[in-house]
Parts: C-alpha cells; structure tokens; sequence
C-alpha cells in the first residue's frame, strides 16, 4: 500500500531559515530528475529556488524541451497545465499550492466561450470567419477549443504575431479572456478603436447588436487581470510631474489608458529586458507585479538605475504568492519520499486539442 502522504500542517511551524535549509537539502537530492520553474512574479523566497525563471513564454518552451522526471511548476495553476500538456505522458508536473489560479483565467471557461460562439454563429458562419485566440491564462479547455477551431494560443511575448497570423487566415478574432491585451495588441499594430467590440459574457449576443458583429475585426471578452487595473492614467501624471526625464513601462494587460501614456509597453520578459539594457542613471516606472517591480530595483541600484512601483496601493499576484516556501517544502520532501502531491494532470482528449493550439504559437 502506498505510504499517505505528509500533511502540510506539519510544515507549517517551521521558520523561514528551517525553510531554506531544507528546501536546498531536498532539491540537491532529487538532482536531476528535477527541474524548478519559477515564474518572474514569485516572492523572492521562492524564486531563488527557480533553475528557470521565465515569462509564460518562455516557461511553456522550457517545460517542453525538459528531460526531467519532474516539473515543480511555481507559478500558477494555468502555467502548469501548459507543461503538463507540453510534456510527456510520463513527466509529472506539481503545482505546490492547487489554489494558486488566477482570476482572470476564471472569467472564461468552455460554457461560456461555447456560447459564445453559437450566439455568433446567429450572425455569421464562426468556423469561416473568426479565429479564436486565447491568452495563454486560461484553462486547458479553451485551449482546447482554439485547437479545434483552427485558432490558437498566445502570450504577451507574441500577442501581435498570433494576431497577424489569425488575420491572415480569417476576417475577425474572438480574444479571450483578457480584452486589455487583445485592445492594446490590435491598436498598436495600427487598428482603429472602431474596429473593436467588447463581448460582455454575462448578457445575451455579448450585448452586442448583429450589425455590430458584422462589422468588428476583433472581439474582445471583457476579462482583465485585476492586478494590473490598478495602475491609473494619473499614477503616471504625478510620477511624470515629479520626474519629467523617468520613463514609464507597462504590462499590456493594463488598460488601454495607462498603456498610450506609457514610453514602452511590453511582456514581463520585455520589461526586464527594456530595464537591463537602459543606461545607467534611468528612472523607470514600472506597471507589472509587485514582486517583479522590486527585484529589478534590487539588480539595478548598483547601476544608479532607479525602478518605481506604478501604483501608490501595493498590487501583488495574490494567488502566484500562495507558493510559500512551506508548500514548496511540503511537495519536495513528499517527492523525496517518492510520493508526488498536487500532481496536475491534463486528461489526454483535451491535451492532444489543446496542444494543437499551443503547436501552433510556439511554431510562430
Ligand atoms: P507574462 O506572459 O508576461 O508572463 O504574463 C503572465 C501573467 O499572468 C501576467 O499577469
Ligand atoms: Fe492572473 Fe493577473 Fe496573476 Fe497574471 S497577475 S496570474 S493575469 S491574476
């Protein structure tokens, strides 16, 4: 019979040095039959305990060249379907916290974009003329759906390249779930506002009249990442007041508002890069993630580089923050002891669809 496995209540006491210690002893041990990813939004306590560290992007791409038996994935619930999709059938993918989801995820699920998709075929012929495009935030089943559908998945690496892909293909897009990314994606690859309607999936055709479907190119769900709308048009007014020379970054899942009077808009792995490379004595002010924005003011002090929060309330991941160095002890040790917790598994029928649509970003 297989030995239960350790409660989490009984790590639960233990101090952040007893954390430490035994986290390093129990990855050392497991060698290479491991491999830790940790997504750029992590605390600190735990990210230094990443092999990797990636965007989504490019933790997908990592998670499907891993030769490892096993992926502890710290990032949220999403990140790690995705490498459980992209891995193989043997490979076991661990998520420490299974709360660790994300909101906006959770503003779109397959009975709504199903929906959604008879309610447009009221107007017109979907399989014809739209391509469904998911951000790589959402569940596997919409993923599988644009797999299906001839869509597709997308990250905020390669927003505009998916885009301009589905566009090729097909007249319109119907973006999911994030409308900030999508609206920001299309308008700056040159597309007027007119051209982009809102989908509100709580009303009947998206609250949308067939005139207003017949002439949209792109549909936007109206999801959005709760984090990063709170960063406001006048957080970056007052910055800007006190600092004329500071420039100012934002994730493309801010609004549209913060994101024009922003000097550079980008994905998390872009806004690390834009910072990196930007000389020495700039002051930057960041619209992304709490964690992210602090660690990039740590590494780039030394260089009289000065990076600032956006918003005056702080604005963390709280659900990426639920892997504590106390869950990722818990399934190390349980690992050790060769009993895999938290495991997340894809069922296979809704893998092979949804790799589909993930094959064709990374083939981008
Ligand atoms: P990235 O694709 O930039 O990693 O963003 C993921 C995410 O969840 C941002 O909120
Ligand atoms: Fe989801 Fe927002 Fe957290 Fe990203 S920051 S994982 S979009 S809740």
């Amino acid at each position: 019979m297989a030995v239960p496995a350790v409660e989490i209540q009984q790590y639960s006491a233990l101090d952040e040095a007893a954390y430490q210690d035994r986290i390093q002893a129990a990855r050392a041990a497991l060698g290479d039959r491991l491999v830790i990813l940790g997504h750029h939004y992590q605390r600190e306590e735990v990210f230094r305990h990443a092999d990797y560290a990636g965007d989504s992007l490019k933790l997908s791409r990592l998670a499907a060249d891993s030769q490892a038996e096993y992926t502890i994935f710290c990032g949220v619930h999403f990140m790690a379907e995705v490498a459980d999709i992209l891995s193989r059938p043997e490979q076991v993918v661990i998520l420490p916290d299974l709360a660790a989801g994300c909101s906006m995820a959770d503003m779109a699920n397959l009975a709504k974009v199903s929906r959604a998709w008879r309610e447009l075929g009221k107007v017109l012929d979907p399989d014809e003329s739209i391509t469904p495009v998911t951000y790589i935030n959402s569940v596997a089943e919409l993923k599988a759906f644009c797999g299906q559908h001839g869509g597709l998945v997308c990250t905020s690496s390669n927003a505009r390249q998916v885009l301009e892909w589905s566009f090729e293909r097909r007249e319109k897009v119907l973006f999911f779930p994030d409308e900030h990314l999508g609206r920001n994606t299309a308008h700056a690859m040159g597309m007027p506002l007119d051209d982009m309607v809102v989908w509100d999936f709580n009303q009947p055709m998206g609250g949308l009249t067939p005139d207003q479907i017949r002439s949209a190119r792109l549909i936007l769900w109206k999801g959005f990442c709760s984090v990063h709308q709170l960063f406001k048009p006048e957080h970056i007014d007052n910055f800007l007041a006190r600092y004329p020379d500071a420039k100012v970054i934002s994730h493309p899942e801010a609004s549209f508002e913060v994101c024009q009077k922003s000097h550079v808009v980008g994905s998390t792995e872009s806004i690390i890069k834009t910072v990196a490379e930007s000389p020495p004595g700039t002051r930057w002010l960041v619209g992304t993630e709490l964690n992210l924005v602090n660690r990039l003011h740590e590494q780039y002090k030394h260089e009289g580089k000065s990076v600032h929060f956006m918003s005056p309330t702080i604005c963390m991941c709280s659900t990426m923050f639920r892997i504590d160095p106390c869950h990722l002890l818990w399934v190390l040790e349980n690992l050790l002891e060769g009993r895999v917790v938290n495991r997340i598994m894809v069922p296979e029928n809704e893998a092979a669809q949804a790799r589909v649509a993930l094959q064709r970003m990374l083939e981008l």
